[in-house]
């Protein structure tokens, strides 16, 4: 029986999480899968309760379960804190223990969708692609940090500083996430980086280039960050699988998931050499929206799908979950957040039940 930690974390985390569960629940109920779900604590609530954004309680569940589903975390309430003890802290702290280097953040247009952009509807219709992520690298990571008073042209004061630094094998193992995903697709990678200007990511570009050598089947391009960036709402058809690093994936991941319409619709995973992975959607905590029955569920639906797929080897119940989604997408059903005239707008807990229904 696979063991799946389950988190909420803050927010609006509690609520769609649950939608999630309610989700695995039905599959279970019916015997499609076989779970054990356990609860931790993780960001903001976990720094209250005990101090630390990742309690040592979490860190033993979570190294011993065969996937994680992360609700979002942090919140104003937790702005000031000191750095070690933010919420954020807590989940790098997490991808980081487990060993997650591998990001996917699949942007998929739902046909259902295609007006929800606030891009023309012919440049998004059809859109599918997928960034890969590194996920535990690059100047997240990357020692010294920090913010010190130093003599600057021979005066005193402070300066903040940072270190963005990949080894070889940081680099070959995430293209290699990259190639292989690829080749279950439209075999094209487009890696990105910032070659004119930074060593670190010279070396990456080397180091893809190599790693290509193994997979003669994919067509490899190379962007520059700004450039993609651009692109990116140019003319986003043209990627088939973006591979880049930490920092720059997560701009164009918030980039990319814009063009699906909403951010509320975006899953992701993130795993480990061994198909261990986190699962969350990739929007926030949203403490505007929280506990208000407002937040969309679906991108935390879709990550289940996600968790079926790569953790638990399930393709045919994470086809289920995705047709669910798609069917009530059809049916009109609609959270505030991809809401358009003439839709049924509903609830978190409506969303839920009607994928569960659908199922
Ligand atoms: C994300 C988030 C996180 C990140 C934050 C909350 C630390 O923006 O998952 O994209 O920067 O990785
Ligand atoms: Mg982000």
């Amino acid at each position: 029986m696979a063991k799946i930690l389950v988190i909420p974390g803050d927010g609006i985390g509690q609520e769609i999480v649950a939608e999630a569960v309610k989700v695995l629940s039905a599959l279970q109920k019916e015997g499609a899968i076989a779970l054990e779900m356990d609860t931790g604590l993780l960001g903001g609530c976990a720094v209250d309760a005990t101090g630390d954004p990742y309690p040592e309680e979490t860190q033993r569940k979570a190294r011993a379960a065969d996937a994680v589903l992360l609700g979002a975390v942090g919140g104003p309430k937790w702005d000031n804190l000191p750095r070690p003890q933010r919420p954020e802290r807590g989940l790098l702290g997490i991808r980081k223990d487990l060993n997650l280097f591998a990001n996917l953040r699949p942007a998929v247009v739902y046909p259902q969708l295609a007006n929800a952009s606030t891009l023309k509807a012919d440049v998004v219709a059809g859109l599918d692609i997928l960034i890969v992520r590194e996920l535990t690298g690059d100047i997240y990571f990357g020692e010294p940090r920090g913010i010190e008073t130093r003599a600057v042209n021979g005066k005193q004061e402070r300066v903040g500083f940072n270190t963005m630094i990949y080894s070889e094998s940081e680099i070959r193992r995430i293209a290699k996430v990259a190639f292989d995903a690829a080749r279950k697709r439209n075999k094209r990678v487009c890696s990105v980086d910032k070659m004119n200007v930074l060593e670190t990511t010279q070396l990456w570009r080397d180091v893809v280039i190599e790693t290509a050598k193994e997979y003669p089947d994919v067509e490899l391009s190379h962007m520059l960050v700004d450039n993609a960036a651009m692109q990116l709402v140019r003319n986003p058809k043209q990627f088939d699988v973006i591979v880049t690093g930490n920092m720059f994936g997560d701009i164009l991941s918030d980039e990319a998931s814009m063009l699906t319409g909403s951010i509320g619709m975006l899953p992701s995973a993130s795993l480990d050499e061994h198909g261990k992975g986190m699962y969350e959607p990739i929007h926030g905590s949203a403490p505007d929206i929280a506990g208000k029955n407002l937040a969309n569920p679906l991108a935390t639906i879709l990550s289940t799908a996600m968790l079926l797929r790569y953790s638990l080897n399930n393709e045919a119940a994470a086809q289920r979950v995705e047709a669910a989604v798609s069917r009530v997408l059809d049916a009109g059903v609609r959270t505030a957040d991809i809401w358009e005239a003439g839709m049924k707008k509903v609830g978190t807990r409506e969303m839920g039940d009607a994928v569960v229904a659908a199922l």
